[in-house]
This record gives C-alpha cells, sequence and structure tokens, in this order.
C-alpha cells in the first residue's frame, strides 16, 4: 500500500518573487502568493500570519509583536522562511516567544553584495556619478586636463565593519585593487584567515575610523549596531575619507550622515541602503560626493533565484520534520 501523503503546507508569500521560484513553490505547497507586489500592511501581515503555518516575508514587511500575536493566536504559524539574509524587520524575541522559527537565506548573496559594495568603492571618490550626471544633462563640454578630478584608489587604506561572509568577500576584491585592509570585528579571524586577506585587525572601531580612508559597513543590523556610526564617530574619521553602506541604513545615523558631509568632515558617501526606506533624506540628493543606489546590493537574477530555492530548501526540510539549514532562532526546531 502506497504511504500517506502529508498534507502540503500552507505558505503565503508576502511579495513577488522570481517566476521560477512561484511556480516551483506552487507545485510543492499549499502556496498563496501576492501577484500584484503590493507591499501588505500591518493588518495584511497579521491576517496572513493567523492563516499558513509557513510565511515568506521579505525585508519590507515588518513582523513586528502584534502580528506575531495573531500569529500565535491562529496557531497555525511554525516557521517564518524569511526570503534575504538580514533578519532586523522581524520582532525575533517576539518569534522565540510564539514559538516560530525563522531561517533566513545566507551565502547565496555573499558575491553579488561584495561587487555592489565595491562598485560604490570605486564609484564615489573617483565620481561616476557626477560624471553619469554630466553626460545626460547634455552639459559634458570634451575633456578637460582638470576636469571630474577625483581621488585615486590603489594604495589607500579600507576599514571594514564586520568581516562575515560578506566583509571577507569585499576584502578579497579590495586587495586586488591595490587596497590595504583593515577590519574591526567583534572576534579576530584566525591567524590563516587574516593572513590570506593581509587584513589587520582593530580591536577599536574608533581608532580605525581615525586611520583608514574609505569605509564599508558589513554587519547586521542589531540592538548593538543601531546608529554605530553617529555624529560623533563622523568627527573622528579623516577629511578625506569616504564611506560605504550596503548593509542596512539604521547602522549610519542618517542625520548625523547629512552633517558630517554638510560640514566637510567626510569627503563622500556611498548608500545602497537608508534609514526610512523607501524615503531618502532630502539632502542626500542635493550633496555633491553622494552616490545612491535603491537598496539592490543582490539584486541579480541568479542571486534572487537562489535565495528562493533556499526558502524552498528550508519550508521543505522543515515539512519533513528535520531541522531547517538556515535557522536563526536555533531553540525552536
Ligand atoms: C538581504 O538579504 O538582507 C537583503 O538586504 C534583502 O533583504
Amino acid at each position: 500500500m502506497a504511504p500517506a501523503s502529508r498534507p502540503r503546507p500552507k505558505v503565503i508569500v508576502t511579495r513577488r518573487l522570481p517566476q521560477p521560484v512561484e511556480t516551483r513553490m506552487a507545485e510543492l505547497f499549499d502556496v498563496e502568493l501576492n501577484l500584484d507586489d503590493t507591499p501588505m500592511n500591518q493588518a495584511a501581515l497579521a491576517d496572513a500570519a493567523a492563516r499558513c503555518e509557513v510565511l515568506v516575508p521579505t525585508v519590507t514587511d515588518e513582523i513586528d509583536a502584534e502580528v506575531l500575536n495573531a500569529a500565535a493566536a491562529g496557531g497555525r504559524l511554525k516557521l517564518m522562511a524569511n526570503f534575504g539574509v538580514g533578519v532586523d524587520h522581524i520582532d525575533l524575541a517576539a518569534a522565540r516567544a510564539a514559538r516560530v522559527a525563522v531561517t533566513n537565506t545566507p551565502g547565496v548573496l555573499t558575491d553579488d553584495t561584495a561587487d555592489l559594495v565595491m562598485a560604490l568603492i570605486l564609484s564615489v571618490p573617483r565620481r561616476l556619478g557626477a560624471g553619469e550626471k554630466l553626460v545626460r544633462a547634455g552639459q559634458w563640454q570634451g575633456w578637460a586636463p582638470t576636469g571630474m578630478l577625483g581621488h585615486r584608489i590603489t594604495g589607500k587604506r579600507l576599514g571594514i565593519i564586520g568581516m562575515g561572509r560578506i566583509g571577507r568577500a569585499v576584502a578579497t576584491r579590495a586587495r586586488a585593487f591595490g587596497l590595504t585592509v583593515h577590519y574591526h570585528n567583534r572576534h579576530r579571524l584566525r591567524a590563516e584567515v587574516e593572513g590570506e586577506l593581509e587584513a589587520t585587525w582593530w580591536e577599536n572601531l574608533d581608532a580605525m575610523l581615525a586611520r583608514v580612508d574609505f569605509i564599508t559597513i558589513n554587519c547586521p543590523h542589531t540592538p548593538e549596531t543601531h546608529h554605530l556610526i553617529d555624529a560623533r564617530r563622523f568627527k573622528l574619521m579623516q577629511r578625506q575619507a569616504y564611506i560605504i553602506n550596503a548593509a542596512r541604513g539604521e547602522i549610519i545615523d542618517e542625520a548625523a550622515l547629512c552633517e558630517a558631509l554638510e560640514k566637510g568632515e567626510i569627503a563622500g558617501a556611498g548608500l545602497d541602503v537608508f534609514e526610512r526606506e523607501p524615503e531618502v533624506d532630502a539632502r542626500l540628493l542635493e550633496l555633491p560626493g553622494v552616490v545612491l543606489l535603491p537598496h539592490m546590493g543582490s539584486a541579480t537574477f541568479e542571486g534572487r533565484q537562489a535565495m528562493g530555492e533556499k526558502v524552498i530548501a528550508n519550508i521543505r526540510v522543515w515539512a519533513d520534520g528535520h531541522r531547517p539549514p538556515d535557522l536563526v532562532l536555533e531553540e525552536w526546531v
């Protein structure tokens, strides 16, 4: 006799995902897709969380205590399989209290994000944004010995805040461009990894900030890293320093950044993320020396599909009664 087939888990996806991912989910799960891609408000998220066993949210969803209370009241939600590596939009304490497991998608967007960080490291000092605007505005009057001068990359010092997967991938790229690598991380890397990257560890972030020419933020956003870079720390930086952020906007105090740029405390910024996305402080739009991107670090077809495959794998392993590979909250398997 054939074994009784398990019922397919009810899965609700909050945003549109790449087509092959949605197609596969529809084959495997009892899935509810968000076909018009309208971001869900808090009431819609709470309603979804009460009706499914697995919720697939993204960075644009605020999964707060109220959403998780609704999930607990519904009594069905068991897994939050986040589409993305950052989980700072999920109240993890409330998820733990509601006994909802949380998974993410690490590893598959490392290279894409590191490429984008490197692109910003090149774009800001070399003024690619300003040059592009000049040509598009029809204002370029030809090559000039003193035209479009920026600053050299090779030979400068790069300070990486957060030396996880993405930080290390940035370090590898930076070395190929002749930058010397410095880093601040809670834990020092193993000697052989440090040796391979020729990276210098700074236990004291303030001391590193005062010494480097470029700073890139590659740590997660947590209560400890919220506004890690604030007005006091901008004052420690060199006036010719550039700051790059493709991690989370909230790690930089955006108002303090605008002031530091306005006062010339630092030379420029390359930002892929913002404190109140999709809102961008209007001052940033006017400031020279700033390159602004719309949170596109992981935005490759390959990367987004691989993220979807990770979501599917986490759900399938969980549905089969095993420990999902990318658990964020270890205790609720
Ligand atoms: C991530 O994976 O964290 C990206 O920033 C999108 O959420």
